[in-house]
């Protein structure tokens, strides 16, 4: 497909209804994961404009920083630590509307102000997170849990 997204107004749901089928256009035909990543992570920068958008994988007793866009990060974080952390553990997706408010919160920007991570699960190991952060308090809701869960089941892990 063009590798140029096109971008709609409307309501949160008719931003996703638009853009899932172009992501799957992105993510068919490539089998390289990082690829595949780091598209989804822009498609989704470029639709919503949050402020930070991007996934952790798992690699031995770790989440180690993969493709995303946004601010810098921090790279490393541990089995049930902070947000990314408790998703991980619980293996469940976290909305969380005020950061400050989420013991543990790990602080990779001080913009943050609410935020959403969704476990990514394959055979029934969470392989990766999917961690999206908004500079607006109360952003995420269960329209966010349900197509981004969506858009992380398209990814061949
Ligand atoms: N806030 C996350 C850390 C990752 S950054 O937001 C990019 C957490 O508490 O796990």
């Amino acid at each position: 497909m063009a590798e140029d997204l096109s971008i709609i107004e409307g309501t949160k749901e008719e931003q996703y209804t638009a853009l899932i089928p172009q992501i799957e256009g992105l993510l068919t035909g490539e089998t390289d994961l990082v690829a595949n990543m780091a598209n989804v992570t822009a498609a989704l920068k470029e639709q919503f404009g949050w402020l930070w958008v991007g996934f952790y994988v798992v690699k031995e007793d770790e989440l180690v920083l993969g493709p995303f866009q946004g601010p810098v990060a921090c790279t490393r974080i541990k089995k049930g630590r902070g947000v990314c952390g408790t998703s991980w553990q619980q293996a469940k997706t976290l909305i969380v509307p005020d950061v400050e408010k989420f013991p543990g919160h790990i602080a990779c920007s001080s913009l943050s102000k609410s935020e959403i991570v969704v476990p990514v699960i394959r055979n029934n190991e969470v392989v990766a997170v999917f961690d999206v952060d908004s500079n607006e308090y109360d952003l995420f809701d269960e329209t966010d849990k349900k197509n981004l869960e969506k858009i992380v089941a398209l990814i061949n892990f």
